[in-house]
């Protein structure tokens, strides 16, 4: 593999944490020759505004832009809640996604077969089950304008704007259907053509595209009611495509099926690059003690060989580490309460298994 150069970002709350047991497995790759990659840290959210007063600098903007790819751990720290939103550590997450131009988010919720029974949903409903979500990552009312606060006859009013042009949907409609096409060729579009204007446009210009694809199954879905059937029976959907907002909620309801929200792992695309993180967020609430789960960010250094370095072998032996690993029966304080090993335990695990079937 020719030498590559990646940005990490531990960022905030249990990041550090979560990205102390990734470089495990990087370093392992390195010194064993099977990777080349050479990697530097930078600061996002939180910890870039507790040194520089901004939750990104052009400097680290710059740095993720020259790299072959990023790698994030987690953004946002109640220490900062009260912040204006440029001031905000979200805000840093968000520019780079949009100087990146990631507009592609791939976010796959798979169930490891050893954990049926942690999930609330019956185990009937979610065995075997793969999803993938697209998430359209830079519209919608996201990035909008205009949008602020403003007095309109003395009441105080905040507002924002749900926008999407077709350039936009018709891009990450294509990536969707060059997914579905090595999948299942099925997409569900999720939008709310009910109520919203924005919402027309997105479902117009999909079914355009899907003119040209009859051989793929296209449904059109309102989010309410895919918020209700993802929960009702997971298994009828293969690829989701959605804008931005629904895909945030959708995929955190969706993340539950699996167990724990500490399993996922997702992907961020632009057409040359990409930046890889765990689904979940911070959890301020269990920073610090050892407990998070590492699964997730583990996970997303294998979507990063599999979507930038081309390196399928690797993704896998990462992910069949992992639900080896599992199927020991070691698991972290998310999945077991009363018997559980610690974030670094977890990490040495998969690290070990890794080492055994290379
Ligand atoms: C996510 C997160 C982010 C989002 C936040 C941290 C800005 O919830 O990646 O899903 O809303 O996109
Ligand atoms: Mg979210």
């Amino acid at each position: 593999m020719s030498k590559k150069n990646i940005l990490i970002l531990p960022g905030d709350e249990v990041g550090p944490e979560i990205t102390t047991e990734v470089i495990k497995i990087l370093d392992f790759f390195n010194e064993s020759k099977m990777t080349n990659i050479s990697y530097e840290f930078g600061d996002i959210g939180g910890a870039s505004l507790d040194k520089y007063n901004k939750p990104i600098t052009d400097e680290t903007l710059e740095r993720a832009r020259k790299s072959d790819a990023v790698l994030l751990a987690s953004v946002g720290t109640p220490k900062y809640d009260n912040n204006v939103r440029e001031l905000k550590p979200e805000h840093g997450l968000l520019v780079l996604r949009k100087y990146l131009n990631l507009f592609i988010n791939i976010r796959p919720i798979f169930v490891f077969n050893t954990l049926l029974d942690y999930s609330s949903i019956k185990s009937d409903l979610i065995n075997d089950l793969d999803i993938v979500i697209i998430r359209e990552l830079i519209g919608d009312v996201y990035f909008g304008e205009p949008r602020g606060f403003k007095d309109v006859n003395g009441d105080r009013v905040g507002y924002n704007t749900m926008l999407y042009s077709e350039s936009e949907v018709q891009r990450i409609t294509k990536f969707a259907i060059d997914i579905s096409i090595k999948r299942n060729k099925r997409i569900t579009s999720i939008d709310k053509a009910n109520v919203l204007e924005c919402s027309q446009l997105w479902r117009q210009t999909v079914d355009r595209m899907m003119n040209d694809h009859n051989d793929i199954n296209l449904e059109h879905m309102y989010v309410d009611n895919a918020a209700m059937q993802i929960i009702k029976n997971p298994k009828q959907f293969d690829v989701i495509l959605t804008p931005n907002l629904f895909g945030d909620i959708l995929s955190d309801a969706a993340s539950m099926l699996t167990g724990s929200i500490g399993l996922l792992p997702s992907a961020s695309l632009s057409d040359s690059t990409g930046m890889f993180e765990p689904i979940h967020g911070s959890a301020p609430d269990i920073a610090g003690q050892g407990i998070v789960n590492p699964i997730a960010m583990i996970l997303s250094l294998g979507m990063m060989f599999e979507y930038t370095f081309n390196r399928q072998d690797l993704s896998k032996l990462i992910k069949k580490s992992v639900d080896d690993v599992l199927q020991s029966g070691c698991f972290t304080k998310d999945l077991s309460k009363d018997d559980f090993i610690t974030t670094s335990e977890m990490g040495d695990k998969v690290l070990e298994r890794i080492k055994k079937l290379c």
